[in-house]
Formats: C-alpha cells, sequence, structure tokens
C-alpha cells in the first residue's frame, strides 16, 4: 500500500494550540479519521481541527469506538475502525487520525496502529506530537510544571486519588499531574483536604473549549462528580 497515515495531536481545544506540523498533515489530507467522542456526540478531536479542514474536498471518517475498559469490547472496535481506515486509504493516498492533545499520552492510536500494522505492514505511518492537556492547563492556570532539579509525574486519577497516595507521590514529586479526574473529583477533594493540600492544586476543565473552567481555588468545588475533560495538578514546590 502507497498511502500514508499521520497520527497527528491537535493540542487541548484551542484550535491555534495545532503545531504547524500537524496544521500541514491535516490540510493535506485526502481523508480525515477522528474517534466518535465519549458522549456520542461529534467526535471532540474533529471539532478542534474543524476550522482546519475542508469538508467539499477532503473526506472524512469518524469512528465509534467504546468507551470501555473491557478488552473484549475494545479489540473488536479496533479491528474495525483498522479495516475501515484501510479500505479508505486503498484510494485515498494520504490521512490523518486526529487526536486530542498529544497522540502517545493516553491516546487511542497505540491501539489502532497494532491492528493496521497486522493487517498492512507497509503502511507508512508517522506520529505529529501535540499539546498536552496539562501543558495548556499549566499555561492557562500560571502554574510552573517542574524548576530546576524537580520532578513531575502523570497518572490517570481514576487509580491514584487516596490521600495516603497523593502525600507519598508528593514527598518524590514536586507535581503531580491527574488525568482523567471528572468523575473522581470528590475522591481527589478529599484527599486534598486531608492531606493539606487543597492550596496547592489547580483544577482545569474544558481548557480551550466552550465551557473552559480553570481555578487555583478548589476550595469553591462541591464534592461532586465534573466533566471527563477535567484534571488536577498538584505542586509541593514554588507557585507563582
Ligand atoms: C484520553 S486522555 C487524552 C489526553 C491527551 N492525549 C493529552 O495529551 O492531554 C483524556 C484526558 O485528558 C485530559 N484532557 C484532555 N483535553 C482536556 C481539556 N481540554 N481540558 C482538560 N482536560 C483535558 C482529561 O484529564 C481527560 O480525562
Amino acid at each position: 500500500m502507497n498511502a500514508e497515515l499521520a497520527a497527528v495531536g491537535i493540542g487541548p481545544g484551542d484550535p491555534e494550540l495545532i503545531t504547524l506540523k500537524g496544521l500541514r498533515a491535516v490540510q493535506a489530507a485526502d481523508v480525515i479519521f477522528a474517534p466518535q467522542s465519549r458522549d456520542g456526540d461529534a467526535s471532540i478531536a474533529l471539532r478542534i481541527a474543524a476550522p482546519w479542514i475542508d469538508p467539499e474536498r477532503q473526506r472524512v471518517v469518524t469512528l465509534p469506538l467504546p468507551m470501555t475498559r473491557d478488552s473484549g469490547q475494545l479489540r473488536p472496535a479496533w479491528q474495525a475502525a483498522a479495516d475501515v481506515m484501510l479500505t479508505e486509504l486503498q484510494t485515498r493516498q494520504r490521512g490523518v487520525y486526529l487526536l486530542l492533545g498529544d497522540p502517545l499520552l493516553y491516546g487511542t492510536f497505540v491501539y489502532l496502529w497494532r491492528e493496521l500494522r497486522e493487517r498492512s505492514p507497509n503502511l507508512s505511518v508517522r506520529i505529529i506530537p501535540g499539546i498536552t492537556s496539562f501543558a495548556a492547563a499549566a499555561a492557562a492556570g500560571g502554574l510552573p510544571l517542574t524548576m530546576a532539579d524537580e520532578r513531575l509525574i502523570v497518572l490517570p486519577a481514576s487509580y491514584e486519588t487516596d490521600a495516603a497516595t497523593l502525600q507519598r507521590l508528593l514527598t518524590e514529586f514536586a507535581t503531580v499531574v491527574l488525568m482523567k479526574a471528572g468523575s473522581v473529583l470528590p475522591s481527589i477533594l478529599t484527599a486534598l483536604t486531608q492531606a493539606g493540600l487543597l492550596d496547592h492544586a489547580l483544577y482545569a476543565e474544558r481548557v480551550g473549549l466552550e465551557g473552559e473552567f480553570i481555578t487555583r481555588d478548589l476550595r469553591q468545588l462541591t464534592p461532586q462528580p465534573r466533566p471527563y475533560l477535567s484534571l488536577v495538578i498538584v505542586r509541593r514546590g514554588e507557585c507563582l
């Protein structure tokens, strides 16, 4: 197969936070693939990249991928998506697969990549990195991520939200980034309160998107689950 596929990180929300390389790949593509979003609504990645896509000239294909950890359900979905992509790429030479933030940070592309490689080992694939959600959140909230020799750790919040774990992590790392925080926000708030860290954190929701909400005052948050596109950064080190 002569086709080329680029997995493009389109940044966390603001369409202008795409890289120049990513923008060029999107604009040069004959076919644009995007994962369906969690809420079954149009793909978030597609909505972010919309200003850079010409639907008259470019074919847009959304791929339904179930949001579950059940590999029994996921594997057939990756396989079906890979089949659709390879069929499209038979007639359209240049494809891009859009991802939120950076493609290799909790992105879906690696699963697809495995299936694509098995089916079409000669398909040319490249990854174009993107600005991560936590980089954009730190920038918007004016919070340094690391300084000098400090260390930073990035975790999926769904697994690491008790006070003892957070306290232990903050003895080893100056900054802890908790991704996928929305559904477990109440336990994160409890842990931060118990650990005396409530004034050392930033909460960021839908950064760069409609409904953006970023605060360093976590006391104003009620202990309720928040949207999926949200994260918390906890920092022991100096805060500005
Ligand atoms: C599947 S991961 C994708 C991460 C993405 N590849 C990145 O580089 O940031 C989804 C998680 O990323 C974070 N996220 C992505 N976009 C975000 C945004 N615009 N605002 C806040 N958090 C976001 C949230 O923690 C969300 O639960």
